[in-house]
């Protein structure tokens, strides 16, 4: 296959954290690839993932393990309207607090769940941000990024 070389970040957020870790990242990792997008995921279904590019989902947690409410209506399609994502390749950055305990990161999570069920290839581990760890998910997101898009844009052995 060919090397994406565009990303698309899709961002479930609600008080904007992980809103600005994406702009971070766009900032950051702008020599990485021709072009980054970044995407609130308002209103958007699963012909999101029709394109030939390579996706970053980033999402906080909220509720109680829920995905945000502005990446609603992406998830539950993924669910409702399901189909062989088999061509998508894509990595988690998942936002929550530990405090939470069991749900912690959830929203990130409950994506890459849904992505895997349908086929397609998550790149990496999941990054995970805790808001009580005291550090800034912008700062420490886009470091992992950048590692993560060297591992993502390595030349794939075809099956
Ligand atoms: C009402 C509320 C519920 C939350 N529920 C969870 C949760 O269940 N699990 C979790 O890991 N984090 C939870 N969080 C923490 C957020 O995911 C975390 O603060 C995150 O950094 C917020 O990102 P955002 O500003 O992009 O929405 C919750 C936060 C709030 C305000």
């Amino acid at each position: 296959m060919n090397t994406p070389t565009s990303l698309i970040i899709l961002v479930g957020s609600v008080t904007q954290t992980a809103m600005h870790m994406a702009h971070a990242i766009e900032l950051s990792c702008t020599d990485l690839v021709d072009g980054i997008q970044v995407r609130p995921m308002d209103g958007l279904d699963i012909r999101m993932f029709e394109g030939d590019a390579l996706y970053l989902i980033c999402s906080s947690t909220h509720g109680s393990g829920d995905v945000p409410e502005n990446a609603r209506a992406l998830y539950e399609s993924l669910g409702n309207e399901p189909r062989f994502l088999g061509h998508v390749h894509y990595g988690v950055m998942a936002l929550g607090d530990s405090s939470y305990g069991e749900t912690f990161c959830n929203g990130g999570l409950r994506f890459d769940e849904r992505l895997a069920d349908l086929g397609a290839v998550r790149i990496g581990d999941v990054f995970r941000h805790d808001a009580c760890a005291g550090t800034e998910a912008d700062v420490e997101g886009a470091v992992w990024c950048r590692k993560w898009l060297s591992t993502a844009l390595a030349p794939r052995a075809t099956a």
